[in-house]
């Protein structure tokens, strides 16, 4: 069976390093806010291009701390609407819900899967005051344009990177600098992925920083002093140490990634199937491979049949989960048929070449 993700395989390439960095760690006596959180805050924040990186205990609470953030610096408020993509994954509309500000769904661009710049305006009312953008399946947004159109209503621009590590775009800017603030989620199964939980944090504000400095902390400013209320949401130091083992082989895993996503754009030749856009630049790390197809589900039986573990980016919009029973009456066809016919097939750097063949081989046959 060709798995989906291994991640015991991905992993297993950096057994020696980790075994080494447990020991370390173990002996040093520091297991939270140590040397390793330190540092691969300064080494991610170089590698983003950005002057901070606050490292944090998973993406949904880097997206909760920039909110956060912004209502202790009185630039959003309870009640302050946030638009974001209807199609994109709940964490990032939890997030806004989550911090008692209200999400307004827009439909993406079928192309991309990323918000369609063009709908944007007509969602804004008097209440907007931030656009959530996320670099779906890893997939930069359209930056200048949503830039622009934030800067021209006044709306503060926050980045959901949480699947989008190294993510560059034609000028060299990367996923994590092309906003106000950037939220990454280092989940075991991200292109840069943890063996825990984890997440961080980027921006060039330092304002915002030295807030989400402290609201991680227990809103503390000092050892003995706290001057807001704030949450425990420190990245591990362990995981802080098995992410800086990772970081240095990030671009190269990407290449990875864009060469596999080539080899099924040139091959994958099979009318039922819809295949995703590529520029062919470095704009997209192809967290996932998604391909689209009437009969969805019957394909995936079929690739099941056929010895391949696909999976699901993702069955069901935020707006049909009964956990947004308040937007059950809302209507986003684009997003709906997304999620009735979209798959991902498997995609990681350690996938073999005869595996890549097989894969391309079978769906061909479909
Ligand atoms: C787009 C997006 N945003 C946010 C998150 C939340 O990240 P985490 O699982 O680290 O909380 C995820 C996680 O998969 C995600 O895909």
């Amino acid at each position: 069976m060709i798995k989906f993700l291994d991640l015991k395989l991905i992993n297993k390439r950096f057994e020696i390093e980790f075994k080494a960095k447990f020991d370390r760690f173990l002996n040093s006596g520091q297991y939270i806010l140590g040397e390793e959180v330190l540092k691969f805050e300064k080494e991610f924040a170089a590698y983003c291009g950005t002057t901070y990186c606050v490292g944090v205990s998973s993406g949904l609470d880097a997206l909760e701390l920039i909110f956060e953030a912004y209502k202790v610096l009185e630039l959003l408020k309870e009640g302050d609407e946030v638009i974001v993509p209807a199609n994109t994954y709940i964490a990032s509309v939890l997030a806004i819900s989550n911090t008692k500000l209200i999400p307004v769904l827009v439909e993406p661009n079928p192309a991309t899967f990323n918000i369609d710049v063009n709908n944007i305006e007509a969602a804004i009312t008097k209440n907007t005051k931030a656009v959530l953008g996320v670099h779906l399946y890893g997939q930069l947004y359209e930056v200048d344009k949503l830039k622009a159109i934030c800067k021209t209503n006044n709306l503060l621009l926050i980045e959901d990177a949480a699947q989008a590590q190294g993510a560059t775009n034609e000028k060299g800017r990367k996923a994590g600098s092309v906003s106000n603030a950037a939220a990454f989620s280092f989940y075991p199964t991200k292109n840069l992925g943890a063996l825990g939980d984890g997440g961080a944090v980027t921006t060039n504000n330092l304002e915002l920083a030295e807030t989400i400095y402290k609201l991680r902390n227990y809103g503390r400013s000092s050892t003995y002093e706290n001057d807001i209320k704030g949450f425990n949401c420190r990245l591990d130091e362990l995981q802080a140490a098995f992410l800086r083992v990772k970081l240095p082989c990030l671009d190269r895993d990407n290449l990875k990634r864009q060469e596999l996503a080539n080899s099924y754009l040139n091959k994958i030749k099979n009318p039922k199937i819809a295949l995703p856009y590529f520029s062919g630049l470095a704009d997209h790390v192809f967290h996932q491979f998604i391909i689209r197809c009437q009969t969805r589900d019957d394909l995936r039986a079929f690739l099941y049949q056929h010895g391949i573990e696909t999976s699901i980016h993702y069955p069901i919009p935020t707006h049909k989960q009964g956990a947004y029973a308040e937007f059950e009456k809302q209507r986003h066809p684009i997003t709906e048929k997304i999620h009735e016919d979209v798959l991902s097939l498997p995609m990681n750097p350690v996938l073999a070449p005869f595996e890549v063949e097989k894969i391309i081989d079978v769906i061909n046959r479909y």
